[in-house]
């Protein structure tokens, strides 16, 4: 194995603002200056912007250069929880511009509603980790769950003090595991300290963005508007608290705590089990404004917590590029597997071959600030069962 940034990986991401981030300086493995993003630099060069987005993009260019790499990472997850699946989200990986001219995010199916809920929730999760990393101009830590550094840092030296006139050491600082983000409670006493990342921000610039694509009520932008707002959600709901004790060997007279995103290897699990629960929804003409579920015996209101879609999924076994289908022909698949790889369902009965197949593949990929991704190259020699 060894380090591989290779040309394939500097066009992986966002290539289009940082050409040079595929120079010698970064196959010599140094991180590129960062880049400058502004208007021109960002928003002229990506197509697929509609003209709405174009706007809030001239506005903050910082910002939405952070919205399109979440955008990249969500694809990233997307492909990695439908690796086993026939339609696996490989058909999304657009290079130098938007996604959102693919076909499965003009259709109404239960792919269509994941791509639309994870592309959201990636840009609410990479836009608020930027604000705390104090990368872009509009954000930074989330105000609410600030604590007074100065009171702080005034506790923190009256127990040193303390602690030296029991003759008991210094005071440090031990950090704890994560825990479930709540607001500070009576029986388990703490503060907010550090910076937590600005959700807030995170989910309105995700609205701003995202939402503003849909022009129309029709029930194909009711169903984007609400699968965005799911993905989104699921950032939200899944924050964590992460905590430092701060006291004299390993007490803790002082925890100081700050809120973190959750992994995105979470948010895209969570996103897959709603996709196999999704809603099949019909479009309803006295209720214009709701979704409605089809099935008369679930008549009610689509949850807020529920993907959506309106329209059944084709079984993408054959190659039909008008459904956004690559079909399966050529792919891996498992014999002994119970899941969607078992060579039976992936080649659609078509049969498969048995290989010796070496191959190499990216892994250990970082993402690094702004706007690359670095990954090792590992290969593989492998018998492998192939689709027919
Ligand atoms: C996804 O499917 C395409 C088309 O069948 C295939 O070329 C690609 O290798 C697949 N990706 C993975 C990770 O299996
Ligand atoms: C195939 O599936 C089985 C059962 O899930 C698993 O144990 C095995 O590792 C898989 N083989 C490959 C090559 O992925």
């Amino acid at each position: 194995m060894r380090p591989a940034l290779a040309h394939g990986l500097c066009s992986l991401l966002l290539s289009l603002w940082v050409p040079s981030s595929c120079s010698n300086e970064i196959l010599g493995l140094k991180l590129p200056s960062e880049p400058v993003l502004n208007a021109n630099t960002v928003c002229l060069t990506l197509p697929g912007l509609t003209r709405r987005q174009l706007e809030v993009c001239v506005r903050h260019p910082d910002v939405t250069a952070s919205a399109i790499q979440g955008i990249q990472i969500a694809i990233h997850e997307c492909q990695h929880q439908f690796r086993d699946q026939r339609w696996n989200c490989s058909s999304l990986e657009t290079k130098n511009k938007i996604p959102y001219e693919s076909i499965i995010f003009s259709r109404g199916f239960r792919e269509s509603a994941f791509a639309y809920a994870i592309a959201a929730a990636g840009v609410v999760h990479a836009v608020s980790n930027a604000c705390a990393l104090g990368k872009l101009q509009a954000c930074g830590c989330d105000q609410k769950r600030r604590g007074d550094e100065e009171a702080f840092r005034h506790k923190l030296h009256r127990l040193q003090l303390e602690a030296m006139n029991r003759g008991k050491g210094m005071v440090h600082g031990v950090h704890m595991e994560h825990m479930p983000a709540e607001t500070p409670g009576l029986q388990d006493s703490w503060e907010w300290g550090g910076c937590s990342p600005d959700v807030d921000y995170g989910e309105k610039f995700s609205k701003d963005f995202l939402d503003s694509r849909e022009t129309y009520r029709d029930i194909h932008s009711r169903m984007r508007l609400h699968n965005n707002r799911v993905g989104r959600q699921v950032v939200m709901d899944n924050m964590r608290r992460k905590c430092k004790c701060h006291g004299t060997s390993g007490s803790c007279q002082l925890k100081t705590c700050w809120q973190v995103t959750p992994e995105f290897r979470l948010v895209g699990s969570l996103l897959k089990d709603r996709f196999y629960g999704a809603t099949l929804i019909r479009p309803h003409n006295r209720n214009a404004g709701q979704l409605e579920p089809s099935h008369a015996r679930h008549r009610r209101r689509a949850g807020i917590s529920e993907l959506v879609y309106f329209e059944k999924s084709p079984d993408f076994c054959e190659r039909e590029p008008a459904l956004d289908s690559l079909g399966t022909q050529g792919r891996l698949c498992n014999k002994t597997s119970p899941g969607m790889d078992n060579c039976e369902s992936l080649c659609c009965g078509r049969g498969h071959n048995i290989l010796r197949q070496t191959r190499s593949e990216r892994c250990n990929c970082k993402f690094h600030w702004c706007c690359f991704v670095a990954c090792e190259e590992c290969r593989i020699t492998e018998w492998v069962s192939v689709c027919k």
